[in-house]
Parts: structure tokens; C-alpha cells; sequence
């Protein structure tokens, strides 16, 4: 499974990268506009020292305009996957896109009907909002669970994106149905490897280290 991290924070992106955990990197305008700056140049930046895909969005919302900022985004570097919202513009640019051979990623779906038709707009990955469908009381996994069973009954290419994602769960139960992707928020990422047992365990040994005086290293 892949990790991609969801921020805009060059800084937050730096940090993670020696743990070898950061696959790709997801951005939206929301995020961009938190990070503030100039678009162009945060992509740049990004792209610049992170070789898997980076999702960089279109605001347009008309299909020749559309087209044009995703044409714009993905010359900014070979790595820019082109975000479109699910609406019938956004899946006529990715199928134009797609045919230039340039990445795009199929945002804000909510729906298993979404999903399938973002496939057979040979979307590179489609991004279900798993945390935005809990937050209205629906379960967005059950969603994850039906575009992975979809894809694969019909042999799709599109990649599983896992969106909004909140929690640690998200993760496990998303690996668990064999999502290929997850954009994870950098304090999701930190809080994969803690665990109160390991805390309490390395508190232990080191105490009991120090009473024996000893260091491994020669003095
Ligand atoms: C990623 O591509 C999405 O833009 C992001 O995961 C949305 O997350 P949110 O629902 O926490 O804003």
C-alpha cells in the first residue's frame, strides 16, 4: 500500500521523507490556500525533492478552461497528477488528459456510481472522501470496499486513492480491503507508529540499561 501525504507544508513533506514513508503527495485548493504562497510555486517545490505523484487541482469549472489549467499544472513537472472534481466537466478533462498521456486523479467522490465512472474516464486514481461520508453519519469504508470489488471484477486500472482520511483505523481497515493508496495528514502519519506498549517498553529498557553502567559504543 501506498502512503501519500495530504498537505501543502513543504516543511511537514521534508521532515517525513527520510522515513521513507511519503510514495506521493495529494494538495487541494483548500490546502494551498492554508499553506498561502503562490500555487505554481508550491507545486514546484513539492515536485522538486518528491518523485511519486503529486496531485495539484484545476479551479475551473468549465471544460475548455478546465482542461487548460490541467494542461498548465501538469507542465509545471513530470510528476504532477492533474486533480479534477467528480462532475461531468471534470470527467470529460480526464479523459482528454489521460489521452495525453498525463496523470489524473478523480477528487471528491462520494458514490460507488462516481468511482466506476471515473474508471472508464481511465482516471489514474480516483479519491473517495471516506472521512467526509462518516461525517454525515454514512460509513465510508463500506464505499472503499465496493470501488476495490468493482475495479477488480472488471479489471480497471484506476487506483484506489483513500481521501479524508482521519484516523489510524481509516488506514488499517483501507489496507484491509486492499485499497492501493491512502493520502494520509501528517499527524495521522506520526500517529502509525505510536503505541502506548512500545512507549512503556523502551521506558523500561532503558532504565534497566542505566543501571548496568554500560555503553555500547567504547568510551
Ligand atoms: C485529498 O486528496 C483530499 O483533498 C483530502 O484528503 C480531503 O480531506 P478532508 O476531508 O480532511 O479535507
Amino acid at each position: 500500500m501506498k502512503f501519500f501525504v495530504d498537505t501543502a507544508d513543504l516543511k511537514q513533506i521534508e521532515d517525513l521523507l527520510p522515513s521513507g514513508f511519503v510514495d506521493g503527495v495529494t494538495t487541494n485548493p483548500s490546502l494551498i490556500a492554508k499553506q498561502g504562497g503562490n500555487m505554481r510555486e508550491t507545486i514546484e517545490k513539492i515536485c522538486g525533492i518528491v518523485s511519486g505523484p503529486v496531485s495539484a487541482e484545476v479551479t475551473a469549472t468549465d471544460f475548455d478552461s478546465m482542461l487548460k489549467e490541467g494542461e498548465y499544472l501538469a507542465s509545471i513537472a513530470k510528476n504532477v497528477a492533474v486533480k479534477v472534481p467528480l462532475t461531468v466537466n471534470g470527467l470529460k478533462t480526464c479523459k482528454k488528459l489521460r489521452e495525453k498521456n498525463i496523470m489524473v486523479n478523480v477528487t471528491l467522490c462520494f458514490s460507488a456510481a462516481q468511482a466506476l465512472l471515473a474508471a472508464k474516464a481511465g482516471a489514474t486514481f480516483i479519491s473517495p472522501f471516506v472521512g467526509r461520508l462518516d461525517d454525515i453519519g454514512e460509513n465510508g469504508m463500506n464505499l472503499i470496499e465496493d470501488i476495490v470489488v468493482m475495479y477488480e471484477n472488471y479489471g480497471f486500472e484506476t487506483e484506489v486513492l483513500v481521501a479524508s482520511v482521519r484516523t489510524t483505523q481509516h488506514v488499517i481497515d483501507a489496507a484491509v480491503i486492499g485499497a492501493h493508496v491512502a493520502t494520509l495528514p501528517p499527524k495521522v502519519i506520526h500517529e502509525l507508529y505510536e503505541h502506548p506498549l512500545t512507549k512503556k517498553g523502551l521506558d523500561a529498557f532503558l532504565d534497566d540499561w542505566k543501571k548496568t553502567g554500560q555503553s555500547i559504543l567504547p568510551k
